[in-house]
This record gives C-alpha cells, sequence and structure tokens, in this order.
C-alpha cells in the first residue's frame, strides 16, 4: 500500500505520568511564542491596505491606488517597497533561527525565548513610533529576529515538556496560537482603521508589544526543560523538574532515558554533516519539502494580504478588513478540529482531505475572478457574487487550517531521531521563513502579472503536494519517536535508504521489557 505502512505500536514505550495543571501551564505560555508569530502575520496586510499608512510611506503606491481605480485593478499594489515591509521580517527571522538554535542549546530555551520577546518589543516600539521608512523597516527586522527565536525555541520546548502521549495535540497549541494571533491582528486592523486622525496603523504596529511582553515576561517565570538540564550540566535539577511536570515520583525510566539520550547527541560531533547520511534521507526530504509545500499552499496570499486582495477585487475598505477578519476566525476554529482528530484520523487522512479541499476551492475562485475580471483586471463585482467568493475563500483556509497548517510544523518535529533532531529543526524553520519570504515578496508582482491565473498556479502545487503525501508520507500517528524508524524501513520507497543494520529494533524495548513489535 502506498505511503501506508501501519507500524503495530499496541504496548508501545509509555513512560508513567499525567499531564500536569503545572505541564498545562508552562505550555500555553511557552506557545505563546506563536501568538507573536501570528500577530505578525495578521498585521501588515491590514496595515497596508490602509490609506493614511500608504500616504505617508508609499505615497507612489498611494497615489497610484487613488488614480488608478479604473484601470487594471490586478496591478494596483504593486511596489517593491510595499513587499519589502511585509517580506523583510522573514528574512531576519530565517538568518536569526540559526542564531537561535544555538543559544537554545547552550543556555537553554528558556532564554532563547526572553532574548526573542525582548528583540521584539524593541521592534514593536520603533514600528508604532516610525517617522519613515527606514524605521518601519528596521522595527521590523528586529520583529523578525524575535520570530526565529522564538519559532526555533517553542517548538522544541512544548516537545520537551509534553508527556509524549500528548506530544501532538500540545504542539498543535503553538499552531493554535499562530492563528489566534493572525486574528487578534485583524480584529485590531478592523479597529483602528476606523480611526479618524489617521494614526490607527500606529496602534496596529504597536500593539504588538502585547504578546511579546506576555513571552518576555512569561519565559522569566518558565522553568528549563528537563532535557536542557541534564544537557547542562544539572541532574539533580533535571531530576527534580521531571518529578514535577509529570506529576510522578515515578520518573526513573523516562530520566535515564533522558540522560541515554543526550550522552549520545553529544557523541554526534557534526549533525549537519550527520543529517546528510543516506539513512536519514527520508527525514532530510521532508524537513525540506513539508515547509516548502506548506508556503507553496499559498496561504499567506490571503493572511498577508486579503485586506489587499479583497480590496483588488472590488471590495470597499471595510468589507475588505471584515473579510480578514472572517477568514481569521474561520482559521481559528478550523485548526480546532485538527487538534481533536489528528491522533485519531491521524495525518495522511487531514493531509489528503485538506489537500483536495483547497484544490478545488483555489480552481473556483480562481474561475470566479476570471468571469468577472477577465485578463484585463476591469470589471465590477456585486455584493452577492462577493459573498460567493469569500465563501470559497473561507472554505479554502479551513482546509488549510486542518491540514497543512498545523501539520506542516508537526510532521517535522516528530520524524527526526535525536541525533538529528536540533539540525532538522533549523532546516524546517528556515525552508519555512525563505519560502514565506519569498511568496510575501512576489506575491503583489504575480497577482499583477498571472491575475487570476495565480489561483490556478497554486492549485496546481497542491495537487503536487497531496500527490506527494499520498505517496510517500508514511502516517505517523501514535508511533513513538524512538520508533518512527521502522516506519520508514516499512515504506514501499524509503525502505531503499535504509539497511538492516541502521534499525536498531533492541534499542527499542518496551517498558514491560518485550521488543517492539515488527511492521506490517
Ligand atoms: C504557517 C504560516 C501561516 C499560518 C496561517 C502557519 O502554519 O507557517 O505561514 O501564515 O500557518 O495560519
Amino acid at each position: 500500500m502506498a505511503g501506508g505502512a501501519i507500524v503495530n505500536t499496541g504496548g508501545g514505550k509509555e513512560y508513567p505520568g499525567k499531564l500536569t495543571l503545572f505541564v498545562f501551564l508552562t505550555c500555553v505560555v511557552a506557545a505563546t511564542g506563536g501568538l507573536i508569530f501570528g500577530y505578525d502575520i495578521g498585521i501588515s496586510g491590514g496595515v497596508t491596505s490602509m490609506d493614511s499608512f500608504l500616504e505617508k510611506f508609499f505615497p507612489e503606491v498611494y497615489r497610484k491606488e487613488k488614480k488608478d481605480t479604473s484601470t487594471n485593478q490586478y496591478c494596483k499594489f504593486d511596489s517593491q517597497l510595499l513587499t519589502t515591509f511585509t517580506s523583510s521580517l522573514y528574512l531576519a527571522a530565517l538568518i536569526a533561527s540559526f542564531l537561535a538554535s544555538a543559544v537554545t542549546r547552550m543556555f537553554g530555551r528558556k532564554w532563547s525565548m526572553f532574548g526573542g520577546g525582548l528583540v521584539f518589543l524593541v521592534g514593536a516600539a520603533l514600528n508604532g513610533a516610525a517617522r519613515n521608512i527606514l524605521m518601519l523597516i528596521l522595527g521590523r527586522i528586529l520583529l523578525g529576529i524575535g520570530v526565529g527565536f522564538a519559532n526555533q525555541s517553542v517548538p522544541v520546548y512544548l516537545s520537551e515538556m509534553a508527556p509524549a502521549q500528548l506530544r501532538g495535540m500540545l504542539n498543535i497549541g503553538f499552531q493554535l496560537m499562530i492563528t489566534v494571533g493572525i486574528l487578534a491582528a485583524n480584529l485590531i486592523n478592523y479597529g483602528t482603521a476606523k480611526i479618524k486622525g489617521g494614526w490607527g496603523w500606529r496602534i496596529s504596529l504597536a500593539l504588538a508589544a502585547v504578546p511579546a511582553g506576555i513571552i518576555t515576561l512569561g519565559a522569566l517565570f518558565l522553568p528549563d526543560t528537563p532535557n536542557s538540564l541534564i544537557e547542562r550540566g544539572h541532574p539533580q535539577e533535571a531530576k527534580e523538574m521531571l518529578r514535577r511536570i509529570r506529576g510522578t515520583d515515578d520518573i526513573h525510566e523516562e530520566y535515564n532515558d533522558l540522560v541515554a539520550a543526550s550522552e549520545e547527541s553529544k557523541l554526534v560531533k557534526h549533525p549537519w554533516a550527520n543529517i546528510i547520511q543516506r539513512k536519514y534521507r527520508p527525514q532530510l526530504t521532508m524537513a525540506i519539502l513539508i515547509p516548502f509545500f506548506q508556503q507553496l499552499t499559498g496561504i499567506n496570499v490571503i493572511m498577508f494580504y486579503a485586506p489587499v486582495l479583497f480590496k483588488t477585487i472590488g471590495f470597499g475598505d471595510n468589507a475588505s478588513l471584515m473579510s480578514a477578519v472572517i477568514t481569521g476566525l474561520v482559521n481559528v476554529f478550523s485548526t480546532l478540529v485538527s487538534v481533536f482528530t489528528v491522533d485519531k484520523l491521524g495525518r495522511r487522512k487531514l493531509f489528503l482531505q485538506g489537500g483536495f479541499q483547497m484544490i478545488l476551492c483555489q480552481i473556483i475562485v480562481g474561475t470566479l475572478i476570471a468571469i468577472k475580471l477577465g485578463t484585463n483586471g476591469e470589471g465590477h463585482i456585486s455584493k452577492t457574487y462577493a459573498a460567493f467568493m469569500v465563501f470559497f475563500i473561507c472554505a479554502y483556509v479551513a482546509g488549510f487550517a486542518w491540514s497543512w497548517g498545523p501539520l506542516g510544523w508537526l510532521v517535522p518535529s516528530e520524524i527526526f531521531p535525536l541525533e538529528i533532531r536540533s539540525a532538522g529543526q533549523s532546516i524546517n524553520v528556515s525552508v519555512n521563513m525563505l519560502f514565506t519570504f519569498i511568496i510575501a515578496q512576489a506575491f503583489l508582482a504575480m497577482l499583477c502579472h498571472m491575475k487570476f491565473g495565480l489561483f490556478y498556479f497554486f492549485a496546481g502545487w497542491v495537487v503536487i503536494m497531496t500527490t506527494f503525501i499520498a505517496l510517500f508520507l508514511p502516517e505517523t500517528k501514535n508511533v513513538p519517536i524512538e520508533e518512527m524508524i521502522l516506519v520508514w524501513k516499512a515504506h514501499w520507497f524509503w525502505s531503499k535508504f535504509i539497511s538492516d543494520d541502521d534499525v536498531h529494533v533492541g534499542n527499542v524495548e518496551m517498558s514491560n521489557g518485550s521488543k517492539s513489535k515488527s511492521v506490517v
């Protein structure tokens, strides 16, 4: 069965302990790192559609928009400077994520989060007080550095704190916070756009300080993870912490495994050289392709530019921001669907269903725009017609929100063996940021040149990635991370890359002393 390997995980390793209130609260605080990322994603689109903001910083775009109402709708907002404002953050985040992985390893996850939060605060202040484009872009670069640090340390922190059997759900907590951040930004933009004096955008940008303040202060109170404590030579504190977060004294087995894992990872001097070995080819491929594909769904066209996009297809100012709020709500609630189903339905079903839904909706939206605006971008869209379009855009967002959104972060984080986990996570974050940057930078020009065909372009990519998942991604639900190698070994394609010697099934001893069952 293509990609459908099933590992018999009955009786798989389970450590004693439960989800304690303490660990739940620490995970909620840590996940607010996602809130800042989301706020950034959501805020720029609304701000760049506000007249007062355009007039102050991008007067040319503003003049063009005002003058050109009768001409090509597709190209009204095409300005490299305007896209640089949005995309500069992601380039900074890409570079910062490499730096952050060293800080996270040497000083612990909490100081990485704290540092990221602080830089964020300064960025928010600069942006809110911006007098010129330089201050604006500098502020965004600082926010980007904050995002780089948060996205590197938060998922690692969550996975290390969470009890193994709830790792998937808590991981999606990070994505849930991203969507809440996007929604909060959309709502704030909706409110501040109405401020008469033309300074509403300042509030939107400065309010990034709120989630930044939460993670900065929160990080101060967060305990470090047992893994990090062991790694940095504090075994006694690590033991205490493990007891506290698991709510039991019976932590010896997990503790010993953590020590063993730490010893093993110390032996690997060059994780970057290690990861290119043939036996890691499946994980490396996923670490590169999953974040790449996630961005090629075209989701950030909606997330960054929904108000601009809705304006382009003929909505008024208010209606376009309102539509961004609607898509933001759909994004949050549809993410909840994956929180509750991911461990039951599995990753593959969500990926495939979400993919089909996105393809269908993108083709419909592209066609609806083509019918009204054609290739010359001239035409008027009625209210009913527009509502129809918003409906399909929402259905597309929903499809993304229970598939590629959360799974784009979850799957790469659960497939790496420990010795290449940190290198793998860096690749995942940086590929994600690189393609977020490229899409953000290219979108307005693409819309201008490809017109409604842009939606067909992304639909084409979703066809490719859905086929890829169907053929090449094995199901990973309920498979303990330590046994993941068996999933690859059983796969029709990836098994070629893994020799029998690479599968140390003996390492995968069950808690009752029996060995892991073979792969079906
Ligand atoms: C992606 C972001 C996207 C967001 C939308 C995240 O998983 O990485 O690029 O904007 O989902 O909810």
